[in-house]
């Protein structure tokens, strides 16, 4: 779907859409229908009880020509940010496979919104048009979307800019949405990596270290994860350097277990297929430096993706084994299915000792517990540092990639220590997710920020959200990219 932006209204527009607030239709006046048809519009809001609350569509057929014409009232409630991107993304859902292939929205009537509002609302029309159809090869016609493109009217001054940036947000969700979409047949470590590489056309430098270089490093966590796997895993780094060459402002980690059986401590069969999506937190990472590439962020930025499949074999690791991690530290591997923290743990030594970032977040879907304690609203954030956990809290609140932090401490971290190595790598049955937090911090140098969000109930959608549909949400994108552009980009 594409939007333009023209500067007329079209005299012969199908389909034309009027944003409405708070104050309902009255505020509308004429809205530059001829009278007649104005006061059908009117008349017909108001018998569909239309009170222009957020995201509330009222679609009133009027006489055009010979033929009609479609008005369709947009509620907009009280104009903010959030209330525009949620009109933007309820347009979309409504009319995306609805036979039109394009809408005029008049933006004439919305004269206080900003054009970072204005974008907001364009933004989440284009990503809610976002789908996988690739391996539908029978779709109904019914079920194909139709909408081609939104051309716009009357927006404010400075949307160049800011739709410049929405629109690299927009990308680099898409990235993220198709890497987690992806059958783990066809997305799996290598592949994760190949469907990264048109970011280099985009300036950012990409580095893969093979299971051969990461033997060499001594990264025997993750590899241990890897070795019931005939696939190989890969370190994937990339770099995007928006400010020139000089310190690293930030890097980003994330788990990228392209599938998860649970390895010997195999999962049960009945919902196994979920997780392909546990590459969810590298598919963040991957699509947040592509959302900073694609608007050329002033930061540089490193973001890191360990990627590995996760599979019973008779080569797979055993609970019970011990292994070395890159940092030195031993791990008593006591549950198989405790994988992913396995895999952080030296993709955050490696990062630190290669390219030493003050701060650090990584991502992951990390626990089920996570998913038991905040369901499918939140993402839980973990920090060693009482700024950093702010500052990605308020980026999560400004972008609806909503965060709520739990607590670290010694208390919490004496539970993963193991009788006869450094760690193990399971808590007990309690607080499954901050032991899981603890084990990744036993990795992190002390000077460093570092950050850890675990997304398990927030990468995957069993219904539509204000800008997706059920599937792949994207979620990490947008407050990763808030993050860089509110705290590195002064
Ligand atoms: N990838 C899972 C966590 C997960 C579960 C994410 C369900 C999304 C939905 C992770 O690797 C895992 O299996 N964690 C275990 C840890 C346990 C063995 C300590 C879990 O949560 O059960
Ligand atoms: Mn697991
Ligand atoms: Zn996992």
């Amino acid at each position: 779907m594409q939007i333009r932006f023209i500067s007329s209204r079209p005299a012969d527009a199908a389909a034309l859409v009027l944003p409405v607030g708070k104050a309902g239709i009255a505020s509308l006046g004429d809205a530059g229908l001829e009278s007649a048809t104005a006061a059908l519009v009117r008349g017909a809001a108001e018998g569909a009880r239309f009170d222009g609350e957020p995201g509330t569509i009222a679609e009133i057929f009027v006489p055009q020509g010979n033929g009609a014409a479609r008005v369709i009232l947009l509620g907009t409630g009280s104009g903010t940010e959030q209330d525009l991107e949620r009109a933007g993304g309820a347009l979309t859902a409504r009319f995306l496979t609805a036979g039109i292939p394009a809408l005029v929205i008049d933006l004439s009537t919305l004269s206080t919104a900003g054009a970072t509002a204005v974008a907001r609302l364009l933004a989440a029309a284009e990503q809610r048009s976002w789908r996988h159809d690739v391996y539908r090869t029978r779709m109904p016609a019914s079920a194909r979307p139709t909408l081609e493109r939104i051309e716009v009217v009357g927006a404010p001054e400075g949307i160049d800019a800011a739709w410049t940036d929405a629109k690299a947000l927009t990308g680099g969700l898409a990235l993220t949405r198709t890497l987690v979409s992806e059958p783990p047949n066809v997305l799996y470590p290598e592949s994760f990596v190949e469907r990264c590489r048109h970011l280099e056309e985009l300036g950012v430098e990409i580095t893969v270290l093979d299971e051969a270089a990461m033997r060499d490093l001594g990264m025997g966590a993750l590899l241990g994860v890897s070795q019931g796997s005939v696939r190989e895993a890969q370190l994937l780094t990339m770099r995007w350097n928006g400010k020139g060459e000089g310190d690293v402002d930030v890097a980003f980690v994330g788990k990228g277990v392209t599938f998860d059986t649970g390895g010997i401590s195999l999962k049960p069969g009945a919902g196994m297929e979920d997780m392909k999506w546990d590459m969810g937190g590298a598919g963040a990472v991957a699509g947040a430096m592509k959302a900073l590439a694609l608007r050329k962020a002033k930061a540089n930025v490193i973001g890191v993706c360990g990627l590995v499949e996760n599979m019973p074999d008779g080569n797979a690791q055993r609970p019970g084994d011990i292994v070395t991690s890159m940092s030195g530290q031993t791990i008593e591997v006591l549950n198989t299915d405790a994988e992913g923290r396995l895999v952080l743990c030296d993709a955050i030594t490696w990062v630190q000792r290669t390219h030493k970032p003050k701060t650090i977040v990584d991502l992951a879907t990390l626990t089920g517990a996570m998913i038991i304690a905040l369901g499918n609203e939140h993402g839980g954030l973990f920090a060693n540092d009482d700024s950093l956990a702010d500052e990605l809290l308020a980026a999560g609140k400004a972008t609806g990639d909503k965060l709520w932090r739990f607590p670290l401490s010694p208390a919490y971290d004496k539970l993963i220590d193991s009788p006869i190595a450094d760690m193990k790598n399971i808590g007990g049955r309690g607080a499954g997710s901050i032991t899981a937090a603890q084990f990744i911090g036993r990795f992190v140098e002390p000077e460093v920020r570092w950050a850890h969000l675990d997304i398990a109930g927030m990468v995957w959608a069993d219904k539509p959200g204000v800008a997706w549909d059920k599937g792949a949400t994207g979620f990490g994108v947008r407050v990763l990219d808030r993050f860089v552009r509110d705290q590195f980009e002064g």
